[in-house]
């Protein structure tokens, strides 16, 4: 664990340093940490449920290791109380700084609180809560889930321009209560909403997974003789929905237009091929910023609150390009 100084007694304490250093670890004062000069980051992870979940985890994994900082890792599954226990885990394990990515938006504020008053930074990476207390958390860095509907929702406004018949579309919801989902949905609604031809005749949550992205696209089709536009909240949602629209007889991306949100390589891989008509980026290599701000935190440098990702957006032909260059 580090130790945490303030430059204030920095220079006083060089000697005592000195002093202890042939002693091996000594002991934070008060706190029972260990000071052996090293970083201890707990990170809480959603789970595996997507191609873009493993590419965050394996950035974040290699980036820790990259910036020789000890990372301790849970996968919660997509339950919150797991990650609950994981935090409190790290809180009783005194690491020095803890990192999650929260399965949903609320109830975060008992379980930040008890981090706050164990002195462990917290920072909030790639989704985000809805507590009205900032300072429960250092910083946010991630990806603007509204924009990314935003976006779907304009390509979409823009394929049916000039055209009056009723657009029916059906939408996969991302995990229920998660930021991507909640945002993502309201970001489209948003933009559609100006337009009555368009009209989301069933909407329900994939949970952001490829099976339960087919097993719902199969009820939609049964229970919807005409659909004219997908949109998906993400990419293995979209993946799974197009096996079941193969299934029935249908050609994805012609009958049914198909929107995805993420930018994986199986994505990118469907979309050149015509089966996936627009996907919105949403970058999960967000490890190496992580480590540098986990750093600066623990330096006690400021940080901005927000760090938003830089992000960009795919049709079949720019996808044929970006391709090669794919890292995940
Ligand atoms: O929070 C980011 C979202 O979570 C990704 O878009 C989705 O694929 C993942 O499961």
């Amino acid at each position: 664990m580090l130790k945490k100084w303030s430059a204030a007694v920095l220079s006083g304490l060089l000697v005592v340093g000195a002093l202890s250093a042939c002693g091996g670890e000594s002991d934070d004062a008060g706190s029972g940490k260990k000071d052996d000069g090293k970083i201890t980051m707990g990170f809480a992870q959603v789970g595996a449920e997507s191609g873009w979940r493993t590419a965050n985890t394996k950035s974040i994994q290699e980036a820790a290791a990259a910036a020789g900082i000890e990372l301790k890792f849970s996968d919660a599954q997509q339950k919150q109380e797991n990650q609950i226990k994981a935090i409190r885990s790290y809180i009783a394990q005194k690491v020095d700084i803890i990192a999650f990515s929260p399965v949903v938006e609320s109830g975060w504020d008992t379980v930040l609180k008890e981090a706050k008053d164990a002195k462990i930074p917290v920072i909030l990476t790639d989704r985000a809560i809805d507590s009205k207390d900032t300072t429960l958390y250092k910083t946010f860095i991630g990806s603007d889930f509204v924009v990314e509907g935003k976006k779907a929702g304009e390509w979409l406004v823009k394929e049916y321009a000039g055209k009056t018949d009723t657009v029916n579309l059906v939408e996969l919801q991302g995990t229920t209560g998660s930021a991507p989902a909640n945002d993502r949905k309201s970001g489209f609604a948003d933009v559609i909403k100006a337009d009555p031809k368009f009209k989301v005749i069933a909407s329900q949550t994939g949970d952001f997974t490829r099976a339960k992205g087919k097993e719902v696209m199969e009820a939609f089709l049964k229970a919807n003789p005409k659909i004219d536009v997908l949109y998906a909240h993400n990419d293995d949602m979209g993946l799974g929905a197009i096996e079941a629209i193969e299934a029935a007889g249908k050609k994805p991306g012609v009958d049914i237009k198909i929107i995805t949100v993420d930018a994986v390589k199986d994505g990118m891989t469907a979309l050149a091929a015509g089966k996936i008509n627009y996907i919105v980026e949403c970058s999960p290599l967000l490890g190496p910023q992580l480590m540098d701000l986990a750093k600066k935190v623990l330096n006690g440098e400021t940080i901005p609150q927000r760090v938003l990702t830089v992000e960009s957006a795919f049709t079949p032909e720019q996808a044929k390009t970006e391709l090669p260059n794919r890292k995940y």
